[in-house]
């Protein structure tokens, strides 16, 4: 059956303290509306529908490219004005699911068992049972246990707010139903808002099953007001990935100390040491080590390859059994083959490094081709940049480039050529050949060094 998703995010989340809407607030690295987005797509035969009003602009430019009906609520005038705002572009057979922006981690499959409820006829409602109810509306039941309505905390009296029962404000609700209620909703209460959450006293008056069903965990429904509330749900996120991948089979010296924002596939027996960040999609294969204080942003490393403290890596395709780090830069466009080998305040980007290539320290590879077995000496630059263009540096297989040496691109390097230290290359060097570019040391004898002056 047809489904409507509307997911609220008008509201202006005014304890965030933040020029950003709260619906943008990155959970482990994406705004938490994407996260409902996201969540959403995992179910069959769906149209997306957001009810924006604060921040508009910024939120719809988070929506732009992807397949959401936007419906703007000018004015806040509450939940059930919010949902009546999406509902023209709702269609009038299905069933609608509301779900809010700034209740991240909603589960699919919880979603689903919603979308069973309202499928039958029902009205499918998300309730939690919580310690300190406080704040929440509750959800009232007649001595039989069927719901019969929600009251509001500020219309709630004494009796009703010792009710531990509460609407986490996920519903599914046939689509027909809901065109027939919204329009009913008054704002005669203690928030002067039209309540969407009115609308179950109508459905128990019409004889329509009210099915309330609970969540796997309560984070899931857990919404957030300000900032401690989103570091409480990023904390507890973070540690579901750590147990998704100490499960998988990798070892976390700390499962408190790592973050992933993004998607991270691992293989088996890969170690990660503390405080390692990982971005976007990386792909971590059997035996990867990770050192501490990494950052690893969309990367691949395949097996068995070292990554050594301090080392920061984005957009790079790294082979099995290399080395690389500590404190390297690997920039997007790096493609480092097997068994190379990347050290100390190295920065590459756009480098193609071949199999069993070295460059241990201090340098700056950029648009550079590197062959295979070639040993770049410590303070190699690749000059890729006039001021205006950027050009290419090409190294052969098994050459041999000294220290401190500048390759002034574009320049080819033959294999096996050997380039002294401290040269500075302008000219490409042929397969074999030594190229020596540099000033002629000379030597005087009887130096006299300087003397302080009488003054
Ligand atoms: C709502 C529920 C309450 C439930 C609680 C769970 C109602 C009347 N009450 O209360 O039963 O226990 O959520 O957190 O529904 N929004 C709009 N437009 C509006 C009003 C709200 O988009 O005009 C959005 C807000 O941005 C927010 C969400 O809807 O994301 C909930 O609104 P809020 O005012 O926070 O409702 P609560 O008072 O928390
Ligand atoms: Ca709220």
């Amino acid at each position: 059956m047809h489904t409507d998703v509307v997911i609220l995010a008008a509201g202006q989340g005014s304890r965030m303290k933040s020029a950003l809407p709260k619906v943008m607030h990155p959970l482990a690295g994406k705004p938490m509306l994407q996260h409902v987005i996201d969540t959403a797509n995992q179910l069959s035969n769906i149209a997306l529908h957001v009810v924006i009003g604060h921040g508009a602009d910024r939120v719809r430019q988070q929506l732009t490219h992807q397949a959401v009906t936007i419906a703007m609520q000018e004015q806040q005038l509450g939940t059930g004005h919010a949902v009546a705002q999406a509902l023209p572009a709702c269609q009038s057979d299905g069933v609608v699911l509301i779900l809010y922006g700034d209740v991240p981690l909603i589960q699919a499959t919880t979603l689903q068992a919603l979308l069973q409820q309202a499928q039958q006829g029902h009205l499918g409602l998300l309730t939690v049972v919580l310690q300190d109810p406080s704040g929440y509306g509750r959800i009232v039941r007649n001595d039989v246990r069927d719901v019969v309505a929600i009251v509001e905390h500020k219309d709630a009296n004494e009796q009703q707010r010792q009710i531990a029962e509460v609407n986490t404000g996920i519903m599914a609700v046939p689509s027909e139903l809901l065109n027939s209620w919204l329009p009913q909703l008054s704002s005669e209460n203690a928030q002067g808002e039209y309540y969407l959450t009115d609308i179950i006293a109508m459905a128990a008056e019409e004889g329509v099953r009210i099915s309330a069903i609970q969540p796997a965990t309560e984070q899931e429904v857990q919404g957030v007001n300000n900032r401690q509330q989103l570091a409480e749900l990023e904390r507890w996120y973070q540690l579901q990935e750590a147990n998704r991948l100490m499960t998988a089979g990798v070892t976390l010296h700390d499962p408190a100390r790592v973050d992933v924002r993004g998607r991270l596939t691992v293989g088996q027996d890969v170690v990660i040491d503390i405080n390692c960040v990982f971005e976007g999609e990386v792909t971590l294969a059997d035996g990867v080590v990770i050192g501490p204080h990494c950052v690893i942003r969309n990367s691949s490393i395949e097996q068995g390859t070292l990554i050594e403290a301090h080392s920061l890596i984005d957009g790079a395709k790294i082979g099995s059994n290399a080395v690389i780090g500590p404190f390297a830069r690997i920039r997007p466009g790096t493609e480092l083959a097997d068994q190379t080998k990347i050290g100390n305040f190295v920065e590459t980007k756009k480098a193609v490094i071949g199999k069993g290539s070295k460059v241990n320290h201090l340098s700056y590879i950029g648009d550079a081709q590197i062959g295979e077995n070639s040993n770049i000496g410590a303070g190699t630059i690749t000059c890729n940049y006039d001021g205006v263009n950027k050009s290419v540096t090409e190294i052969g297989d098994g050459a041999f480039i000294g220290s401190n040496t500048s390759l002034v691109a574009p320049v080819k390097i033959g294999h096996e050529a050997t380039i002294a230290a401290g040269s500075t290359i302008t000219k490409d060097i042929p397969d074999g050949q030594l190229a020596v570019a540099r000033a002629q040391q000379k030597l005087v004898s009887h130096w006299k060094r300087p003397t302080k002056r009488q003054s």
